[in-house]
């Protein structure tokens, strides 16, 4: 082999392992390379350096100084590329990793406050016979109104006052909304859907949101929920909803709870109370119940001459804020995970 095809060949073998090293995209193509090129065995540089011996005995010095400088030139390839690729990407290790850091813990979820307030409210009546019943939250006017005993010119029927979902006449001008359907203002409808599908006796308590467009503030919220209370049968009287509830109140608030009734009107009961519980040195409105009026088991087909009962709504949040301490129902609802992390 003369020097000249010597020397070319090198140089051409040079150019193509340096691109073949800085183009392998990871450690695996870079070893494969460096077999071809540099292998002991079988590789392009050993070839090479056999044909050494076919060379002119003058021209052999050159051509061994330009096989050193062939090798270093890419051995210094090779390892430019091997660092490179002795990253993440080649081994899945973050170089930048460290160990021995202490790990940061997954955020594990918890159930809300309110949620967790509802759990128990349905346990502490569960133990006084109390089965969970259930309704829809878009309601029509039948069970968020008319069974209950609340005319079509009563004011909680006002538009103002509720979430209709479509004003029944249509461009009339006319506020009467009769026919359109709603968000539940109130629990008690779920009274009407229980006792139109089931004879007394009946004990129920449901449990679930109402909606009111109240503008929001440290006790208003346009969302809330409310403990429904239903109890029927024959020559049920006052003094069972006032023990029921007074049992509720201590086992949900403690033993030193007091329980008082003032008069009131609700159009579904007869008569009918506001419900106050004295606790921490202060009397608070937790609610209404009464008598079941005449009127809604009418409604639903029961005899007034036969059946009597009791119900009650109580505020769901206002129970929880006064147990845990909140001052701010909006805090309930706000997401904040620094609040809710607490409970
Ligand atoms: N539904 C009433 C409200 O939302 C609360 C209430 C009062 C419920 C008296 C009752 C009741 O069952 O008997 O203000």
């Amino acid at each position: 082999m003369s020097l000249q095809d010597f020397l070319s060949t090198l140089d051409g073998l040079e150019e193509e392992a340096s691109a073949a090293f800085q183009n392998a995209s990871d450690s695996d193509a870079l070893e494969v390379a460096r077999v071809r090129y540099l292998g002991q065995k079988s590789g392009a540089l050993r070839d090479v350096q056999k044909r050494m011996g076919s060379i002119d005995k003058a021209d052999r010095k050159t051509a061994g100084m330009r096989l050193n400088q062939f090798k270093s030139n890419v051995q210094t390839t090779f390892d430019g590329a091997k660092e490179r690729l002795s990253g993440v990407a080649s081994t899945g290790v973050d170089p930048t990793f460290d160990p021995s850091l202490p790990g940061s813990r997954p955020s594990i979820g918890h159930v809300h406050p309110v949620t967790q307030t509802i759990t128990h409210l349905m346990e502490i009546m569960g133990r006084m016979g109390f089965e969970a019943a259930e309704g829809p939250e878009v309601e029509d006017p039948w069970h968020n109104f008319v069974a209950l005993n609340i005319p079509e010119d009563h004011p909680a029927r006002d538009p103002l006052d509720n979430f209709y979902l479509a004003t029944a006449k249509n461009g009339s001008g006319d506020r009467t909304i009769e026919g359109s359907q709603l968000l539940r203002s109130q629990t008690s409808t779920v009274q009407i859907r229980v006792m139109e599908n089931k004879q007394p006796p009946i004990r129920v308590i449901s449990l679930g949101r109402v909606y009111r467009p109240d503008a929001p503030d440290a006790t208003h919220f346009p969302m809330f929920h409310q403990m429904e209370g239903l109890l029927v049968d024959k020559h049920v009287t006052m003094a069972n909803l006032k023990t029921v509830l007074r049992v509720f109140a201590t086992n949900y608030l403690g033993d030193d709870v007091e329980i008082r009734f003032r008069p009131s009107f609700f159009p579904f009961t007869e008569p009918s109370v506001e419900v106050d519980f004295h606790w921490n040195g202060a009397w608070i409105e937790f609610g209404g119940a009464g008598m079941v009026d005449p009127a809604v088991f009418e409604a639903v087909g029961y005899d007034p001459e036969v059946y009597s009962g009791f119900a009650f709504g109580l505020g769901v949040e206002r129970l929880c804020m006064r147990r845990h301490g909140i001052t701010d129902i909006r805090d309930l609802y706000s997401g904040d995970l620094r609040f809710l992390q607490q409970f």
